[in-house]
């Protein structure tokens, strides 16, 4: 039994969302130290319970009463969400993990997925950004690619899963599948087209450089993440009917030759890759592998036959983990770990817990 003083009060902003159910068991999988939970949603939620280590919390909505006894907020409700509630969270004392884009590009806020960058959480104000979901993958193999060759630009084209746009655009694939099979008609409301039995080139909306939101957002966020603000990225981001999992073509143009070889050797070196690279065999990642699963999957590792110091590769993760929940409980893990994060109960007089 661990000591209640080593242990965090959380809340999931979010809790019914399809991240916020991936948070709930990613904390449970990785034996987050958790002392209270609250599962906080809408007042469309109200009468709903929500299971965690096999006890059932009733699910609430968000209140400043709830936050001040709360160390760290897993927020997973939107931007809008966390806009409204940020400042109360802070000036409650608790950290706010947020998957939203609302503050990604802040310069105070760190923008982290551990592994890449997890020193620019030191000196935290106490918000701290989750990548969008396509950006983490990706920057956690061009990060290993960066300090192999030097990274020169970089071109992206996404494969992204409907889990992405939330549970209600997973139940628009799945009856809009089932409308097709059975001759009956078939009904668009979250996705801007049909997109079972297709695909769509647009994902949030356009601006007016013609790029999507969620291209730039990949753009802007991978040049943050990895600290090359000059770094020549582009990409374009398409919506594809798979449930769970986002995959990503990526081409790099690097400054200093590299095999093939050299580059799967590098990549395995890291603990959060895993290398799926016989297409011989037929052996290389599909997003049906990688849903419920931690790692980032590489695969089709090879020169790109049209440029000098050119790498192709096919990367392919579970969005709702390493690209949501997985990753924000990893920053709260390094927040724990560096002593970047206190919980209230250590900080009362007496250092006994303010409430049991
Ligand atoms: N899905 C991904 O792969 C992914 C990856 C990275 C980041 N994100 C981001 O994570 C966020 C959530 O995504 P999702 O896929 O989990 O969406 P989702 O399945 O639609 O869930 C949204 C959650 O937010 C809650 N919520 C909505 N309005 C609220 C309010 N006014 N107050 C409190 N709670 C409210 C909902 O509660 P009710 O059930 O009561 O409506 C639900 O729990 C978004 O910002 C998204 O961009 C998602």
């Amino acid at each position: 039994m661990q000591n209640p003083q080593d242990q965090l009060n959380v809340a999931i902003l979010g809790a019914t969302g399809r991240v916020g159910q991936e948070l709930i068991a990613v904390l449970e999988a990785r034996k987050f130290p958790v002392g209270k939970f609250y599962p906080l949603a809408s007042a469309r939620s109200a009468n709903q319970t929500v299971r965690f280590l096999n006890k059932d919390y009733p699910v609430t909505e968000p209140s400043e009463e709830i936050f001040k006894d709360v160390d760290v907020v897993l927020a997973s409700a939107g931007a809008s969400v966390s806009k409204h509630w940020v400042d109360k969270i802070v000036e409650c004392g608790a950290v706010i993990i947020d998957n939203s884009s609302a503050f990604r590009m802040d310069p105070a806020v760190p923008l982290v997925v551990p592994e890449v960058n997890g020193h620019a959480l030191k000196g935290h104000n106490g918000i701290i950004a989750n990548p969008n979901c396509s950006t983490s993958q990706l920057v956690v193999v061009l990060k290993i690619l960066h300090e192999l060759a030097g990274l020169k630009r970089v071109i992206v084209s996404t494969y992204q899963s409907v889990s992405g746009a939330g549970k209600e655009a997973m139940e628009e694939l799945e009856d809009q599948s089932k409308a097709l099979l059975n001759g009956a008609e078939v009904k668009t409301a979250v996705m801007p087209r049909q997109i079972a039995f297709n695909l769509i080139p647009q994902i949030d909306v356009f601006l007016e450089d013609g790029y999507t939101k969620e291209e730039a957002k990949v753009i802007e966020e991978t040049r943050k993440i990895l600290e090359l603000p000059e770094l020549k990225v582009t990409c374009t981001a398409v919506r594809v009917p798979v449930l769970i999992g986002h995959s990503e073509a990526v081409t790099c143009d690097l400054e200093r030759p590299v095999s093939p070889a050299q580059v799967r050797e590098s990549l395995s070196d890291s603990p959060i890759i895993e290398i799926w690279d016989q297409p011989e065999e037929g052996r290389y990642p599909t997003p049906i592998d990688c849903a419920g699963q931690d790692p980032v999957y590489v695969g089709r590792i090879r020169k790109d036959s049209s440029s000098e110091n050119g790498i192709n590769l096919w990367v392919v993760a579970d969005n709702l983990r390493i690209g949501a929940a997985l990753n924000a409980v990893r920053i709260a893990e390094y927040l724990l770990e560096h002593d970047l994060i206190e919980a209230k109960s250590k900080s009362t007089k007496d250092g006994i817990p303010l409430s049991t």
